[in-house]
């Protein structure tokens, strides 16, 4: 099974951005997370970042011919992106929307996600752990689908 992880803008600076809400592990150990549960789990994952909404709708595209399900954390196109919604709908994959930090706990624009709708759910507040959540929950919507 086969799954992108794509990771929105700013999350390149994980780390040093903000950690009292983003925490301390910059995005390479994240990433190391996500890798070390997808061998756990039988996942192949590949992995991207971008800070430009056109580069996330190109991976989105592209995805349509590899991947089984997408695991993304829109950062903060989540909030109004109509354009990330429409491609995660036009690619028909099931997709699982991940925060690090709890965005209902924020401020009120970070309360909507307009991406959320278009997602099997939505897995936020838990840090980077959320992402080995979201593998699991996308190993299970396909899993479900296949079955
Ligand atoms: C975020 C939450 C967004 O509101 C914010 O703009 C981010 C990170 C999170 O992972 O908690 O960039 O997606």
């Amino acid at each position: 099974m086969r799954i992108l992880v794509i990771h929105g803008p700013n999350l390149n600076l994980l780390g040093t951005r903000e950690p009292e809400k983003y925490g301390l592990r910059s995005l390479d150990d994240v990433n190391k997370q996500i890798n070390e549960a997808a061998r756990r789990l039988g996942l192949e994952v590949t992995i991207v970042q971008h800070n430009s909404e056109g580069q996330i709708l190109d991976a989105i595209h592209d995805a349509r011919t590899w991947a089984d399900a997408i695991v993304i954390n829109p950062g903060a196109y989540t909030h109004y992106s109509i354009a990330i919604r429409d491609a995660l709908t036009g690619v028909r994959l099931p997709a699982v929307e991940v925060h690090l930090s709890n965005i209902h706990a924020r401020e009120p624009f970070r309360h909507e996600s307009v991406i959320a709708g278009v997602c099997m759910g939505q897995i936020c507040g838990f840090g980077p752990y959320g992402y080995v959540l979201g593998l699991q929950a996308a190993q299970q919507i396909v899993a479900e689908a296949n079955r």
